[in-house]
């Protein structure tokens, strides 16, 4: 983890966006401080967390924007997305419904969102697998045929979340 006091060669903006419940503030969490919190809240608003790496020989701040999945919560369009280059795109892998709700989330980063920005598909609750309501394959596919990246993830056990992020950062560098 780099220090607050060095220089940062880059800063990449990216958005969490996803329903409501998803995971999107654990994921974050998990990737921000290594942490998964037990006793956490709907977010109301807009927050953000930083994280600095070095990318091949570069150091990148992360700034990650995190929103309210509620839509009575999101006083926030064009502004949350202004200037991002990447965005996480969560579902849950047990809520078929969030699942089905990407297709929405594609069309709001169509309509507000840079055309370059780089998106990738997270299917979260990987852990839950006696659970699974969408199967990985369908997912796959749908992120194929939109152009988007796509890993499963879990924010409890950590699983492939510092990879998803990382893999993020690398296309947007
Ligand atoms: P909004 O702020 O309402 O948009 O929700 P969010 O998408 O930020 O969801 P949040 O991170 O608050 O998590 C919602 C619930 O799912 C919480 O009860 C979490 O403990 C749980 N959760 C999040 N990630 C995981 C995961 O990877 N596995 C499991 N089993 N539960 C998770």
């Amino acid at each position: 983890q780099a220090q607050p006091q060095q220089q940062v060669d880059y800063v990449f903006k990216i958005v969490v966006i996803g329903d409501s419940a998803v995971g999107k503030t654990q994921l974050l969490g998990r990737f921000t401080r290594d942490e998964f919190r037990f006793d956490s809240k709907s977010t109301i608003g807009v927050e953000f967390q930083t994280r600095t790496l070095s990318i091949q020989n570069k150091l990148v701040k992360a700034q990650i924007w995190d929103t309210a999945g509620q839509e009575r919560y999101r006083a926030v369009t064009s502004a949350y997305y202004r200037g991002a280059l990447g965005a996480m795109l969560v579902y849950d892998i047990t809520r078929r419904q969030s699942f089905d709700h990407a297709a929405r989330w594609v069309e709001e980063l169509r309509a507000h969102a840079d055309s370059s920005m780089v998106v990738m598909l997270i299917g979260n609750k990987a852990d839950l697998v006696g659970q699974r309501a969408v199967p990985a394959e369908d997912a796959a596919e749908f992120a194929e045929e939109q152009g988007l990246f796509f890993s499963e993830a879990s924010a409890l056990s950590g699983e492939n979340v510092e990879r998803a992020f990382l893999r993020l950062l690398e296309e947007i560098y």
